[in-house]
């Protein structure tokens, strides 16, 4: 039987997010710690700290060995779990995890409406808001990258058939993880990288950081945008899954417009 009270509980996913923007398991590291002084250590208030981490604690995040005394444990060990980087950043209510996790209160709105009604509490769209406060984009970069989404196979991309492929366009390719990852496998191969001007700016860096300038061109401009033309393969990665049908269509019309008769449009989820 489904427990619709556990499944509706919105208190471990909260009290989660507010532990790992304290970071409490940083302070922790040191060993366990009395609530009076690990609240004066991350700046907050005891009682309210306590009673989240006895909450996380009864969840199996954390240990209470005694009344009021909180030390990690194998959900929030020495390295990794609640100290893993990347974690941190999705979990994080003073970044890009705050915006996602608050992005849920738009939910219903969204529903009603058939509309994403991110804007109605962020003024601006999500990627809007993103270019806007750079250090949001970063951080959504930085989970967006190989330290998020995995490594990137170049081999699935148009699996044995390479022949004649000189040419990649990678469409909201992010900082070009992936296009690192099919240059590097194919010497003879030359990418062009399409995103947002904030995001384009870090992949430039990125790709000169991997010794990889030489071949890319990154356009740092809208995929609604007509892209670049006549190129063998479009990339569309982990992108329409994010957008309303209609956005989603508008882009797979650039990219058949771009890849004419001779080109391929590759969609990855
Ligand atoms: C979910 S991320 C996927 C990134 C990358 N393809 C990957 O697989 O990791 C979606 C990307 O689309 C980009 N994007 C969103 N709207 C865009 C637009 N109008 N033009 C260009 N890029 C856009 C975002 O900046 C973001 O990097």
């Amino acid at each position: 039987m489904v427990n619709l009270w556990e499944m509706a509980d919105l208190s471990t996913p909260w009290a989660l997010r507010v532990a790992a923007t304290l970071r409490i398991a940083d302070r922790l590291a040191e060993g366990p710690m009395e609530v009076g002084d690990l609240a004066e250590a991350v700046g907050c208030d005891a009682a309210y700290l306590r009673r989240t981490l006895t909450h996380l604690a009864g969840k199996g995040v954390f240990e209470e060995p005694e009344p009021g005394t909180f030390a990690l444990n194998d959900a929030a060990p020495s390295s990794g779990g609640l100290r893993d980087e990347t974690l941190r950043l999705f979990l994080d209510l003073d970044g890009v995890g705050g915006r996602m996790a608050g992005a849920w209160t738009t939910f219903l709105a969204a529903v009603r409406s058939g509309e994403p009604a991110y804007q109605e509490l962020y003024g601006r769209s999500f990627w809007e808001d993103l270019e806007a406060h750079p250090e949001l984009g970063e951080s959504f970069d930085a989970l967006m990258g190989p330290v998020g989404h995995g490594e990137f196979d170049p081999e699935i991309l148009v699996g044995a058939d390479w022949d004649g492929v000189t040419e990649v366009v990678d469409v909201g390719g992010g900082t070009g993880a992936a296009l690192t990852a099919i240059l590097r496998a194919r010497p003879g191969v030359k990418g062009t990288l399409v995103e947002l001007p904030g995001t384009a700016a870090r992949a430039v860096e990125s790709f000169a950081a991997s010794g990889l300038s030489d071949r890319v061109t990154v356009a740092g401009g809208s995929f609604y945008d007509p892209l670049p033309a006549g190129k063998d393969v479009y990339l569309v990665r982990k992108v329409l899954n994010d957008l309303p049908d209609r956005e989603a269509l508008a882009l797979l019309h650039r990219c058949a417009e771009a890849a004419g008769a001779s080109g391929r449009v590759v969609v990855l989820g």
